[in-house]
């Protein structure tokens, strides 16, 4: 396989670090563009790898960014905006794509891979969140590139904000643990199954102009997933499933928090089942990861050297 030079948008989250670890492993070329390049120093690390600040909104900023890739990867996306209306969605997942889409043409570029989410849905989507991530799928499916776009379940991992984020949770919440939304179902997927998943599809023409939801092999309530999470961490709390006004009403006072932990609309967006109709797709051959194989290792935080010490083990450095 040729290594490539490839452009990821997005490359500093959660998702992005772990893809950029194992592109650089394979001997691609990195060009990862940032908003905030001192916030990331660590990917640095990555032998292959370029940061480059970027105001990525900023069009003319953006062609420069990818100018010499011929990959591109979108991995921008917001789980909460900061006003109430739809806006900052909007102008991250669709106006955003639309930008990449039209620098792709500008420079040539024909290889784009977006990650988009699972329940995207740009008409029906009970949420801003799904409504614009299906937006830009659609856009990104119709753009005459050779795109290929990804729908995965909850992803987890070492560094998720998942599993990682209830656990604080129920590490600070004394005795009772009100949980809005038990019922809503995942199928949470190993984020190291997502990126492969990605890098297999880079040299792959038959991924062209096709979408893949990508689930782990078991569905979950959120309460088991909860559940479960208090179990690895050897806590016993009395997890209390909030009827569903009382769900509605703790993320309209959630979203006023600092952070906005919870909104109405991630509220909206677990209406939706995040789970699959099928089996993890075959044209990747992946075996996708269990929860339980994988969930226990992490619980315990990694700081500082720890970090750095786990991209050189990526790098094989
Ligand atoms: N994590 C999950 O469970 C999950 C599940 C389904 C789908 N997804 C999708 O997977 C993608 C990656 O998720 P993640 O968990 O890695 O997210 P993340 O950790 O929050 O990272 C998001 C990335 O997007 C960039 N970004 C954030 N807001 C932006 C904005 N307004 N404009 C431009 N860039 C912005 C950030 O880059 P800089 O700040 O460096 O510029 C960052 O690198 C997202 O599209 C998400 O919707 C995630």
């Amino acid at each position: 396989m040729k290594p490539h030079t490839i452009c990821i948008i997005g490359g500093t989250g959660f998702v992005g670090r772990h893809l950029a670890a194992r592109l650089a492993k394979d001997g691609h070329h990195l060009r990862i563009l940032t908003r905030r390049r001192e916030q990331h120093r660590e990917l640095l690390v990555l032998p292959t790898a370029e940061l480059i600040e970027c105001k990525v909104h900023d069009e003319e900023a953006l062609r420069q960014g990818i100018n010499g890739a011929d990959v591109v990867i979108n991995l921008v996306g917001i789980l909460n905006e900061r006003g109430h209306n739809g806006k900052g969605f909007h102008r991250a997942h669709v106006e955003l794509t639309e930008k990449v889409i039209s620098a792709c043409k500008a420079r040539k570029i024909k290889r784009l891979l977006h990650m988009s989410a699972l329940g995207a849905d740009a008409e029906n989507g009970p949420s801003f969140y799904q409504r614009s991530k299906g937006q830009a799928e659609r856009m990104v499916l119709e753009s005459g590139l050779q795109a290929t776009c990804f729908r995965p379940s909850v992803i987890f991992g070492h560094d998720d904000s998942f599993f990682n984020r209830f656990a604080g949770l129920l590490r600070t919440t004394p005795l009772a643990f009100p949980l809005a939304c038990a019922q809503a179902r995942f199928a949470p997927v190993h984020v190291s199954d997502v990126v492969e998943a990605f890098t297999r599809a880079i040299d792959n023409p038959a991924t062209h102009g096709q979408s893949y939801a990508l689930c782990g092999p078991k569905e979950y309530t959120l309460e088991q997933l909860v559940r479960y999470t208090a179990k690895q961490l050897g806590v016993s709390r009395w997890i209390i499933a909030l009827p569903d006004w009382a769900s509605r009403l703790q993320a309209r006072l959630l979203e006023f928090a600092p952070g906005k932990p919870f909104s109405r609309d991630n509220y909206n967006s677990m209406k939706s089942p995040n789970v699959c109709d099928g089996p993890f797709p075959e044209v990747f051959g992946i075996q996708p990861s269990s929860i339980e194989t994988v969930v226990p290792n992490y619980l315990a935080p990694r700081r500082g050297r720890a970090t750095y010490n786990h991209y050189r083990r990526l790098a094989r450095r």
